[in-house]
């Protein structure tokens, strides 16, 4: 079909289909088999608000945006930033986080962005980290890894120097492997988060926008944000 559905077209479905990645603890990731994470949840409780079923797709990062222009599937959450280039090919909802890339790194003299001056850095393809990075003055190399888990164990390992992520991200890195020594460090860049439509689909994106003011109204945002990353982001 050549159009995206309506949310009444959905309803008379009852399905709603979902993309994400999987790869992004702690907002999408598997956990064994099961897709799990804030961003999890979180579209859970949305599609139960909008009274639907839930049907998920996890994809590769950059398939996601993609699908939804090929009407593959009904919505993208996979902690995607609204940035205006992403803006001209999909329609974004009001976010559902506030965050920022942030540099991580073994040697703690790695705090700034001046520090990253001829370092080697690891970013996932197709980001934000990777756009914000490339613009860095006297950056010796971006090094591109299509999952944000292999940018990380490259830094681990020890092939790159710094690594720009999620602050939530590097956090929950940190945590899961505290004997691997990474220190966060300042923010490169700040950005606000939300769940993405196929350009133009009102409806769709105005059913997702009542159901997340109703989640945060209700506290059921607050309790998922806890479960995930300890506070209320
Ligand atoms: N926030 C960043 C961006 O908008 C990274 C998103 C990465 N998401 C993921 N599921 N790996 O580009």
């Amino acid at each position: 079909r050549a159009e995206a559905r309506t949310f009444e077209e959905i309803q008379k479905d009852g399905k709603i289909i979902v993309a994400t990645e999987g790869a992004f603890p702690p907002f999408n990731f598997f956990k064994g088999p099961k897709l799990t994470g804030f961003e999890v949840d979180l579209a859970e409780a949305l599609v139960a608000k909008m009274k639907l079923q839930l049907e998920w797709r996890a994809l590769s990062f950059d398939a996601l945006l993609a699908g939804l222009r090929q009407d593959r599937w009904d919505m993208v959450i996979a902690s995607f930033a609204i940035t205006p280039e992403r803006s001209k090919a999909v329609t974004f909802t009001s976010p559902h986080y506030c965050s920022g890339g942030v540099i991580v790194a073994k040697d703690p003299a790695i705090r700034t962005a001046k520090d990253l001056a001829g370092k080697v850095v690891a970013v996932q393809t197709g980001t934000t980290y990777l756009e914000n990075v490339a613009k860095l003055p006297g950056v010796k190399e971006v090094k591109n890894f299509p999952k944000d888990t292999d940018a990380r164990s490259a830094l681990v390992a020890g092939r790159v120097d710094a690594w720009v992520t999620d602050k939530f991200v590097a956090k929950s890195a940190l945590e899961a492997a505290p004997e691997a020594g990474l220190k966060i460090g300042d923010f490169v860049f700040v950005e606000k988060i939300a769940t993405a439509v196929k350009k133009g689909n009102a409806s769709v994106a105005q059913a997702i926008d009542k159901a997340l003011a109703e989640l945060m109204a209700d506290g059921t945002y607050e309790v998922i944000s806890k479960k995930y990353m300890g506070e209320d982001i």
